[in-house]
Parts: C-alpha cells; structure tokens; sequence
C-alpha cells in the first residue's frame, strides 16, 4: 500500500460486521446482537478540485467518473452505484460534497451476508466528510448510508449493518436497539471458544426482492394483530401474547410473526448468556435461531443449512447459524478454538461433497468501526 498511501491524503476504513443473534429483527423494531469485523472496506481519497468523483478499485480494472451535477442518475450502474447513492445523500441533507478521487479495497467478500454494501457505503460517507472538514458522527453517517442503501439501491433494509459498521468497538458485541438505537456494548469473552466465518459462496440472486417481500410480510403480519391488540413494533409483541392470536394469522404471517416474537426472545437470552460467558446456553440459541430461519422465516436455502448442519454435527462446535440476510451468504459457528482446522476440514468436505463447490472460513476478530488515517 506504500505507493498509495503517497497519492491519496486520507484513508479511511468502514467494518464489514457478523449478526450474533436477532435475524430479520432490525426492521421489526427489536434488539439485534452485532459485531464489527477486521474484515473492512478502505476508501483512498483525495480532493481534485473538480466537478466530479473519479472512482477506481484494487479488485477490478474500471474507472468510472460520476458528475457532481447529475449524482441521481447512476441507479443500478455496477459497482458505482452505492458511491453515487452516499454523494447523493449528502448532497441532499445539505452537507458538502467535494470533487474528488477514490480507490476503493474492499476485503469484505461481495455477497458474503457480511455486509460489504454497509462497509462500502459507511466507509466512502465518512471520506466525503474527511475531506470537507466536517465532524465526524458515526451514528449520522449510519443514517446517511441507511438512506444511501433504501432510497438508492432499493433495498428496504434495517439499521443494523450499517450502525455497525459504523459504530462496532473492537472486542464488544453491540447490543442496539433498532427502534431507539440505544446501544450498550458488551465483551465477547466466549472462553476456549471462538466465532468462524463460512461463506457459502452461493451465487447471490434475488436477495433484494426476496427480502423485500419478508419485510412486507411482517408488516402485514403486525397489522392483522393489531387488530386484537396494540403493538407498535412485531417485535415487542411478547411470546405470551402472540400465542393468544396465533391460530387467527393468516398461516404464512403466522410462521414470519412466530419467528420474529421468539428470535426476539432469544437475543436477550443470548445477551444473559454472554454476558455469564454460558458458551453452551449461547450456542443452543444460535441453532435455534437458524431453525427459525429455516422453517418460520424461510429464508436459509440448502447452502446455508448444508453448512449449519454440517457445523452442529462436528463435536466440539457448540452451535452454528446463518447471519445476515440470508438466501445465501454465511454461517457463523462457535468452535472450541483448538480445533478450528478440524471444524473447517469437517464442514468444507460435507459442504463440498454435497453442493459441489467449497465454502471459504474467516476468523472473526472483532474490531471498530469507522477509522481515519490521514496519509
Ligand atoms: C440484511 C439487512 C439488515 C438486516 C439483516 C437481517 O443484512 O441489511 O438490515 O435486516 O439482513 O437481520
């Protein structure tokens, strides 16, 4: 990096992140259990002077140029379009965008369920603001990319990717609460045990509209209870009273609303757990969480669950789940740290024996947010 580190004047970095517990809970309004990764996205930046934003990246060989003047019209343009959703979100709250030049790295893998779209945005909002000598407010700068993602790119997500990658704190799980954002955050000490990545590197298709459409269910769903009693979000709907309703729903809201109800449940059990250091407890929520997911919330697909399977039947692993949205993506599992190898050579072989192609680990370190070196 030493040669580029002389052409540009800031680098600045955005996480890519693992969701510990509390899937598709974020637009629900519930509590979600996420972590920041060592994995990130680095934005080189420098101000040209001119009109435009020149955008190049380490891992393909295109140079594409955006006009400062016409930032609303690179919607769906491959690779460019996330950074001309953050130039056009700021532009719009009114905060300064200058012209200048970008080399973006991303080392969180594209499709992975990591999030490199949160990493990627959160990371070039916060260079923007670099440059233009503005305060730098990791919560604001979350919410830009929030916009960025839902009124650009057209995926209707919740807050938590990009509070995280945001606002992650090396070593802590974040503890965010998704309708307040109140965040605590809490050690993750989990023992002689550890957290692994497996991406399933399952081709990414009709993530968007698939997720799209869950969250319009659970939409529905928290309007058919509401016609029996009030609840401002699904997931402050408690198990005790969604079972006085359940048998009413609609059979499909039914499954998206049970999960919602429980895997809320379960993040503050997780939470408890962590918090005594419980690997077993903790890891008996993930497998439930995954169940969930599979059969409630349909969204794991047989990648996922080859993987989860595979992972919760190798011993010393004391659970294992998808994170992220799902329909592709990754696995997180806790596998007791001295046999990492013997996890991934377990669950590679079964994964590859059964879908065909290999699935690729990461160690999970987990690490802040935003940072900003000036080069
Ligand atoms: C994606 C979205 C998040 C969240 C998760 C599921 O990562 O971007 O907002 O809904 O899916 O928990």
């Amino acid at each position: 990096m030493k040669v580029l580190d002389r052409n540009f004047d800031f680098a600045v970095s955005a996480a890519g992140r693992i969701n510990i517990i509390g899937e598709h809970i974020d637009y629900c309004g519930g509590q979600v259990l996420p972590a920041a990764l060592s994995l990130k996205n680095t934005v080189y930046i420098r101000a040209n002077g001119r009109n435009e934003i020149n955008l190049s990246w380490t891992d393909v060989p295109d140079r594409i140029t955006l006009d400062l003047d016409r930032l609303e019209s690179y919607k769906g343009v491959k690779y460019a379009d996330y950074f001309a959703a953050c130039a056009y979100i700021l532009r719009r709250e009114g905060r300064p965008v200058l012209g200048c030049d970008v080399l973006s790295d991303c080392r969180v893998p594209f499709g992975s369920g990591l999030s490199s779209s949160a990493a990627i945005e959160v990371s070039f909002i916060a260079a923007l603001l670099t440059i233009a000598g503005e305060r730098i407010d990791p919560v604001e700068i979350a919410l830009y990319a929030l916009a960025a993602e839902r009124e650009y790119v057209g995926m209707n997500c919740g807050v938590m990717d990009q509070y995280a990658s945001a606002c992650g704190k090396k070593g802590m799980a974040m503890l965010l609460d998704c309708a307040t954002l109140d965040c605590k955050y809490i050690p993750v000490a989990l023992g002689d045990y550890t957290f692994v990545i497996a991406n399933s590197n399952k081709p990414h298709s009709l993530v968007v509209s698939k997720y799209n459409e869950r969250r319009q269910e659970s939409e529905a769903a928290l309007a058919e209870i509401n016609r029996f009693f009030p609840a401002e979000h699904l997931a402050a709907v408690t198990p005790d009273d969604f079972e006085t309703v359940a048998d009413r729903l609609d059979p499909i809201l039914q499954k998206r609303a049970r999960h919602v109800v429980y895997e809320s449940a379960r993040v503050k059990e997780a939470t408890k757990a962590m918090r005594k250091g419980d690997v077993p407890a903790l890891g008996a929520l993930l497998r439930s969480s995954h169940d969930s997911l599979r059969h409630l919330y349909e969204v794991t697909g047989r990648e996922l669950d080859v993987l989860a399977d595979a992972a919760n039947a190798f011993p010393l692993c004391a659970g294992s789940r998808m994170t992220g949205g799902g329909f592709g993506g990754s696995t997180i599992s806790l596998v007791h740290k001295g046999l990492v190898e013997a996890f991934k050579e377990y669950v590679g072989e079964r994964y590859y024996s059964l879908i065909g192609y290999a699935p690729t680990f990461y160690p999970v370190e987990i690490s802040d947010g935003i940072t900003i070196k000036a080069l």
